[in-house]
């Protein structure tokens, strides 16, 4: 099929190497020049895995193209709305301002029968809007929530595991239509879930919300497990032992940040209050503020482990990126824990193996430095993203190279024992410290 895709972005630029991947032809559209020459160059302007490999192939084949000039959808049958809905500045609700102008953008180049499928999170309503607008063209609109995680985006692309299809009252042909585009993913075996518009916008905030809320569960209990003198990892394998509870996502640690988690939840509150249910949702204020206090925590756990104050001590913060395998600092815990440390006083050297460059922007008054820099001569040792290269660290090596051997484990990803047993003193979250100085 012959596919535009508008908005690169981390949705959008694999969404369209992931369409081309399965022989469509495809045309991605952005405003940003910088981007498009590098996607169209096959260079991705974001770190996830595979999709370089996906791009080249993708330009090679020729089935992939890209372009600033949205009157280059033209061609194409199929339009996919892939722009950021990101955190108003005014409120927490989103800003739809970007899926406002790329559907208005889109409607000159509809034709009869063509396909409008939004990807973008939107509060609920937002499909209905755009309906008579894209009906009025002899279009179809469908609403197609995105579950891709970064770091997996391109397997999560082509092999979802599950397509909901949000659609106006019996249009079977759009439905019939996006089989068609998705028909590698459907015979491999991702269901599909045929809904109105209303419960597939729901479907999108009420999965992050669910995510979210189970996140800051096993935080709230970190909180409980530290003046308790119990271990929230242990606790998390028992209950995650119970099928209906599942041990996913119950890691407790410096808590959940990104481009989708924490804006998604705000918007969802926002938009609950507008829809005068705010009550229904009121706990996502306080799953907000559970993940909040996460940041903090750490924070505290390093000024006590220095005695006191961070003040002039040098800390080397492990990790910027919101999560491994992604170089995206969008609302990083990892990151604001480094800001807030150097805020203190603290000589922070901080490093990340994706995530420096965008750290930088937003942060120029940070020290960035490799892994070497960072751990030597440290006072305390923060690991604040779960990346391999951490978690794969020789606590013994470390600490020939560290000033003091004090480590916070802000992702509770080391092996306590082997850290305490090397001469460290290890302090988890919702874990009690160790201290294996006195072994050393
Ligand atoms: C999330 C959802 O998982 C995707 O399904 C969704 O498509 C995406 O948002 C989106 O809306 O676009 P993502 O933001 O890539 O995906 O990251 P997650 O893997 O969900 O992690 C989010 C945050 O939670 C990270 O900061 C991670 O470190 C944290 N986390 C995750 C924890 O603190 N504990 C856990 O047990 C799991």
């Amino acid at each position: 099929m012959n596919i535009s895709v508008i908005g690169c972005g981390y949705l959008g630029a694999v969404h369209a190497a992931a369409m081309a991947s399965v022989g469509h032809e495809v045309i991605g559209i952005d405003l940003d020049n910088a981007k498009i020459d590098a996607l169209a160059a096959g260079n991705s302007p974001i770190f996830e895995p595979g999709l370089p490999e996906l791009l080249t192939a993708g330009i090679e084949s020729g089935l992939l193209r890209f372009s600033t000039d949205i009157a280059n959808v033209g061609g194409a049958t199929v339009h996919f709305i892939a722009v950021g809905t990101p955190q108003s500045t005014r409120n927490t609700s989103a800003d739809l301002r970007y899926v406002d102008a790329a559907i208005e953008g889109l409607l000159p180049y509809l034709s009869d029968g063509d396909l409008v499928v939004g990807k973008s999170t939107v509060p609920v309503g937002t499909a209905e809007r755009f309906r008579e607008a894209v009906e009025a063209r002899g279009a179809h609109l469908v609403w197609n929530p995105e579950f891709l995680r970064e770091g997996f985006a391109v397997k999560d692309t082509i092999e979802p595991d599950r397509l909901v299809y949000g659609v106006a009252d019996g249009d079977d042909y759009a439905v019939e239509a996006l089989n068609e585009v998705y028909a590698t993913a459907i015979e491999a075996g991702s269901p599909v879930i045929v809904s109105d518009f209303a419960t597939a916008e729901l479907v999108k905030v009420a999965a992050n919300a669910f995510l979210a809320t189970k996140i800051s569960f096993i935080n709230a209990m970190a909180e409980i497990a530290e003046v308790t003198g119990a271990d929230v990892t242990k606790l998390a394998d028992a209950i995650g032992h119970d099928k209906r509870i599942g041990r996913k996502f119950l890691n407790a640690g410096v808590g959940f940040g990104g481009g989708c988690l924490p804006k998604d939840i705000r918007a969802f509150t926002a938009r609950a209050e507008e829809l005068g249910r705010g009550e229904s949702v009121t706990f996502l204020k306080e799953v907000d503020a559970i993940n909040l206090r996460r940041r903090e925590r750490v924070v505290e756990l390093v000024t006590e482990e220095l005695g006191g104050s961070v003040f002039q001590k040098k800390v080397a913060v492990l990790g910027l990126a919101f999560k491994p395998n992604s170089d995206d600092v969008r609302d990083s815990p990892a990151l604001d824990v480094a800001v807030r440390l150097n805020g203190f006083g603290a000589n922070v050297v901080a490093t990340d193996p994706q995530a420096m460059q965008n750290s930088r922007r937003l942060h120029p008054q940070l020290v960035y430095g490799t892994t070497e820099e960072a751990l030597a001569d440290a006072d305390a040792v923060v690991v604040v993203t779960e990346w391999p290269e951490y978690k794969e660290l020789d606590p013994a090596e470390v600490h020939r190279v560290v000033r003091t051997p004090i480590v916070i484990d802000a992702r509770n990803c080391l092996d306590a024992d082997a850290w305490a047993d090397a001469g460290w003193e290890y302090a988890g979250l919702g874990r009690q410290v160790r201290n294996g100085r006195a072994t050393s």
